[in-house]
């Protein structure tokens, strides 16, 4: 956070700052820490506590430093972390400093992977380090930097320009330091970035222009561990080409009142502004002054060139999130919120998209692309977890509607195995976060080989749904909690309606496509009713919560359900579970099955349905006493057995009501184990490293 020109206490930065945290901690949660300017000149402050964000608070709420006192420019920085290199303690907490005088103070998100051989070249030259984070040597390196061009006039950006050429991984850095004082830089390359700005008067334009060094001034400091290679650093003042700082003055022409807000994601400053600039890869922001100026890392024609990344200026956009949408408001925990916003939720994905009474799907971010993706020889979906599940889940019906075989890849296991993409192949790209690093790395795999690439995703404005060419945004709405629930049953439907749409030219499937578009109508109605389950689940709960172990077991359609609703199981409340292919119990899985093993299996009625009695005879016949997710009024199962009734819909869509109850079983074990539910141990929102 920094003010210009804007008077502020200690107490307000610090409250910006802790309630920022507090609304990304979703985001990590292992350690939380806040610097801010001291009493003299150049020193700074650091509040550091292991754990959640509240305990930071009570630390700084318990100090003695004279929070009273204002200013009127300064920059603060604060970060929450997701443990990477180094376990979670006060001394690897962030913000990290590069020597005890805090010369240099950074925070980062992602990961530097030649941080070894940075801190064994910063090792040599005399530095030491104090934690064991990557991070450390990032803030040493501008330092090292620094200090060997005393004199050279190197200015912010050039400096942390270095710093960021020797880097290998994924970040997102705020860099402060006491020899710039009231400056900030921010950059990023593969972890979301962005700016928020407020100003008491309207901005004179809605847009900055990056300012893009000139060809001979950039040299790259390429040789760490040569002497000589320090005296190829800088190149001071890059020769701008063009810049926009104007939008930040005012009608007069003179600088205003102006605050900042970097973070990772809207939620930490919505309730500051709504006017934010989305920072891309390889861009540095440099905030002095009141001015905000972007500069490239690399040259323009340097490195992979995506479409976003070739623009030339940044927009000032107006976020539409209300702040209400990521409150937890009358619920316990943002899960249950989450699981119990689906009948709207899904509704918002259908909107303005679903003809009800034409039994048309309109999605305009497709609309130019369809008849490629019509004429494309296969399709590839990639995705991870959850949204990997909601792949699974509509495979079969997209298989069907469209006659293009879909592939469906892990973005981890893609890479991994370095897949052949062609020109002609259509990948879609399916996140609720649109900032998974495995996912976006995929992306930018299939862009360098041609393929056209399709977004569905949740997040508006992330990496993924800018880098993608065309796609939808499943608008289910912030989703907060850390296992995923709405972004699941609002990808199911995206990824339908993007066959019912592709599939719309084929008079044929008409009659199938009316039906599907019918369920969807009742679709809300029906989660309404599931969610009525509730306290029957919660006593279910009661009845496995001491086990160590739970299958659960379906096959076709409901597979996808059996693997998410172990997913949720195991992620939010740490009980082993597993979700197996029925058709694959007899190769394995049943050695598993006796009378302690609880097991539930998914019998809804579709044309598997026999098969599933077959697999329920098997287990049943090794003394299991499963509990059976079945639709209301069948009358087919054993009156002996504990039941879990959801309401019937067409065979595509009972996945999106039979994963409901699951996840709401998932809540209550979690609830029961004592586990915080929106916090999963070792486990984040948000996954932007690899
Ligand atoms: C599980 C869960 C994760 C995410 C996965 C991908 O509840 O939330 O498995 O689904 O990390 O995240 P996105 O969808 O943001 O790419």
């Amino acid at each position: 956070y920094c003010n210009f020109l804007k008077e502020k206490s200690r107490k307000e930065i610090l409250e910006i700052l802790v309630a920022g945290l507090a609304r990304q901690e979703y985001r990590g949660y292992d350690s939380a820490g806040v610097c801010i300017d001291g009493d003299k000149p150049g020193s700074v402050v650091f509040f550091k506590e292991v754990g959640k964000v509240a305990g930071l608070r009570k630390q700084i709420a318990a100090s003695t430093f004279d929070v009273e006192k204002t200013t009127i420019a300064q920059v603060s920085i604060a970060h929450t972390r997701w443990a990477t290199h180094g376990p979670p303690s006060t001394t690897n907490c962030h913000p990290v400093r590069s020597d005890p005088n805090s010369d240099f103070v950074i925070v980062h998100n992602g990961i530097v992977t030649n941080s070894t051989e940075l801190r064994f070249v910063l090792q040599k030259r005399g530095f030491k380090f104090e934690t064991e984070t990557d991070t450390e040597a990032v803030a040493i390196l501008a330092k090292y930097i620094y200090d060997s061009h005393e004199g050279a006039r190197l200015t912010f950006t050039d400096l942390v320009k270095a710093v960021l050429k020797e880097l290998e991984g994924s970040f997102a850095f705020v860099f402060k330091s006491k020899h710039f004082p009231n400056e900030v830089i921010t950059a990023r390359r593969g972890s979301p970035l962005l700016v928020g700005v407020k100003t008491d008067k309207k901005l004179k334009v809605d847009f900055v222009d990056v300012e893009f060094a000139g060809q001979d001034n950039e040299k790259q400091l390429d040789n760490l561990s040569s002497p000589s290679a320090l005296l190829a650093v800088p190149s001071p003042s890059p020769k701008v080409l063009r810049t926009q700082s104007r939008a930040f003055m005012s009608e007069d022409g003179l600088p205003q009142p102006i605050e900042f807000f970097i973070a990772s994601d809207a939620a930490a400053i919505i309730e500051h502004t709504k006017r934010v600039l989305y920072l891309e890869d390889d861009d540095i922001a440099h905030i002095a002054e009141g001015e905000l100026h972007i500069h490239r890392l690399r040259r323009q024609e340097e490195g992979s060139q995506t479409p976003s990344q070739a623009a030339a200026t940044r927009t000032i956009e107006t976020l539409e999130l209300e702040l209400a949408a990521i409150m937890k408001g009358k619920f316990d925990t943002f899960m249950q919120k989450e699981i119990y916003e689906q009948p709207e939720s899904v509704v918002n994905t259908m909107r303005g998209r679903v003809n009800f009474d034409e039994n048309k799907i309109t999605l305009g971010g497709l609309r130019a692309y369809l008849p490629i993706i019509r004429r494309s020889r296969r399709m590839v979906f990639i995705a991870c977890g959850t949204s990997y599940h909601s792949c699974l889940a509509t495979r079969a019906i997209f298989e069907e509607l469209t006659e293009i075989p879909i592939g469906i890849e892990l973005a981890s296991d893609f890479l991994d195995r370095k897949t052949p993409i062609f020109r002609d192949d259509v990948v879609v790209f399916v996140s609720q976060s649109g900032e998974t690093a495995d996912t976006i790395l995929a992306l930018r795999y299939c862009l360098e080989r041609g393929a056209l690439c399709v977004g569905v995703v949740n997040t508006v404005g992330s990496t993924l749904s800018r880098e993608t060419h065309c796609g939808v945004h499943i608008n289910a709405g912030p989703e907060v909690g850390v296992a995923s629930t709405k972004a699941y049953t609002s990808q199911y439907i995206a990824l339908l309606m993007i066959a019912l749409q592709l599939s719309e030219d084929r008079i044929s499937f008409t009659p199938r496509r009316g039906q599907i578009i019918m369920g969807l109508h009742a679709l809300p109605g029906q989660i309404k009713k599931v969610l009525e389950l509730d306290k029957t689940l919660e006593q279910l709960s009661a009845t496995i919560v001491k086990n160590t172990s739970l299958l659960l077991m379906g096959r076709g359609y409901q597979h996808a359900t059996c693997l998410e609703g172990a997913l949720k199981i195991k992620e939010i409340s740490y009980m082993h579970s597993e979700g197996i292919l029925a058709g694959e119990l007899k190769h394995g899985p049943l050695a598993l099955v006796d009378e302690n093993m609880p097991v539930i299996i998914v019998m809804t009625q579709d044309s598997l349905y026999p098969k599933v009695q077959s697999a329920y005879a098997q287990i049943t016949a090794r003394k299991a006493q499963p509990i059976v997710l079945c639709n209301e009024g069948d009358e087919g199962i054993p009156k002996e057995c504990k039941t879990i009734r959801v309401p019937k819909t067409i065979d595509c869509l009972q996945g999106l009501l039979n994963i409901i109850p699951l996840q709401i079983l998932s809540y209550h074990l979690a609830v029961k184990n004592g586990c915080d539910v929106d916090f999963p141990r070792n486990l984040a929102k948000s996954v932007t490293v690899e």
